[in-house]
């Protein structure tokens, strides 16, 4: 039996992760900020996992209760009811991850003094039915990592499906200044509605990340290809391996051998420029994404039906004297050619003002702590 399936993205972006699972054949709505509620087995999750672009986290639900009294003590046999046998044994490594609600306060005030609660209570359960066992905890790299919300006297516990975060695919190799999470990246692009058939140009791309996800979706590489967190639980069988294999091999076939249309990452920075090719390198699209050291105030933005995807500079390091003239020379390029569009992710409401016309559509997006707006023209 499968708990109720949650899977989470950037606040912001939950109507595009709607969107996405729903292409992939999956029931789902929005839920909660940053959340969508998936209805399906947990081979739905896993397919989510495998292939959602946008999504942070698939969660199964393993328990629900209110936390009265004190808190703590009806945490801790909250977390102890569960039969949490189904999922792990002595042998299991476990995690707890704790998002307590900012308004919280007394013992849950503290993540970390939640997540020791919670931990304790799933030891002891697995002790009493392994005859004395206990399995240990291993923060970096769990058997069973479990995610717990702790919010207006409820706490919530999940089982995350993957094991870990999805926007951290495994190709950032060569780290530089604010990259943006892989997840909210796609997530830029995806909501330009780029499929790979036309021309792509990033004209500011620091480590890489748009042009990457772009390359990924216009050669449909998944963007999970590694195993998930739920292959090393204990309720995990040979049923479920099969049709598991089933997904990644269906992933796999599906993968285009070369872009369509090219792609295009220019930054004037030489070493954000090598950390972005070694990145695409690993993530096995150096090949499909052409890199130039150049200026984007001075770039050729391409042919009419390109798209220019484009994270700029926020300002924390640049005078705010030289971020203007930046967005307004960059905003002077790209208006200069007809027939682009133009989709940014900017943390600066003046770079929206430099570009001049009023976007066809913007959005609020959550990018971390930062509050950002997403932004499109049609030029
Ligand atoms: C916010 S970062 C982009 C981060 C990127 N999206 C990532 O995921 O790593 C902005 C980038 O713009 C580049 N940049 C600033 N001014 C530029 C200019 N005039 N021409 C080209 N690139 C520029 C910086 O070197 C920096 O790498």
């Amino acid at each position: 039996m499968t708990g109720r399936l949650i899977v989470t993205a950037a606040t912001g972006t939950e109507s595009l992760l709607v969107h996405e699972l729903r292409s992939l054949g999956l029931d789902c709505r929005a839920g909660r900020a940053g959340t969508v509620e998936l209805d399906g087995n947990r081979l739905d999750g896993a397919r989510a996992a495998v292939h959602s672009r946008v999504a942070v986290r698939v969660l199964e639900e393993v328990g629900v209760f209110v936390l009265d009294g004190d808190g703590k003590r009806a945490l801790y046999e909250g977390t102890r009811a569960i039969d949490w046998t189904e999922h792990a044994t002595a042998r299991t490594t476990i995690a707890v991850k704790v998002k307590s609600a900012s308004q919280n306060e007394g013992p849950f005030a503290s993540s970390i003094f939640a997540a020791q609660v919670i931990k304790d209570a799933i030891v002891d359960r697995i002790r009493d039915a392994s005859g004395g066992e206990r399995p240990s905890v291993d923060r970096r790299d769990p058997d069973v990592l479990v995610i717990a919300h702790i919010g207006r006297g409820r706490a919530e516990l999940f089982l995350d499906l993957a094991g870990g975060p999805l926007h951290r695919r495994g190709y950032r190799v060569a780290p530089t200044a604010a990259p943006l999470k892989e997840s909210l990246a796609a997530a830029v692009v995806l909501a330009a509605r780029y499929d790979g058939t036309r021309s792509f140009l990033d004209p500011m791309t620091g480590s890489g990340t748009l042009a990457i996800e772009a390359a990924r979706i216009a050669r449909r590489i998944a963007p999970r290809a590694g195993r998930l967190g739920m292959e090393r639980w204990a309720s995990f069988d040979d049923g479920a391996r099969v049709a598991l294999e089933r997904i990644r091999g269906e992933a796999r076939a599906a993968e285009l051998p070369r872009v369509p249309a090219p792609l295009v990452a220019i930054d004037s920075d030489p070493a954000a420029l090598e950390a972005a090719r070694a990145n695409a390198a690993r993530a096995r699209v150096d090949r499909d994404i052409v890199f130039q050291r150049g200026d984007a105030r001075a770039v050729d933005v391409g042919g009419a039906g390109t798209l220019i995807a484009v994270n700029p500079p926020y300002g924390d390091r640049l005078a705010a004297r030289d971020l203007d003239s930046l967005y307004e020379d960059f905003a002077r390029c790209v208006r200069a050619r007809a027939g682009v569009s133009l989709v940014a992710l900017s943390g600066n409401p003046r770079f929206e003002r430099a570009i001049g016309p009023r976007p066809r559509w913007s959005r609020e997006v959550r990018n971390g702590p930062i509050r950002c707006r997403l932004l499109y023209w049609d030029l």
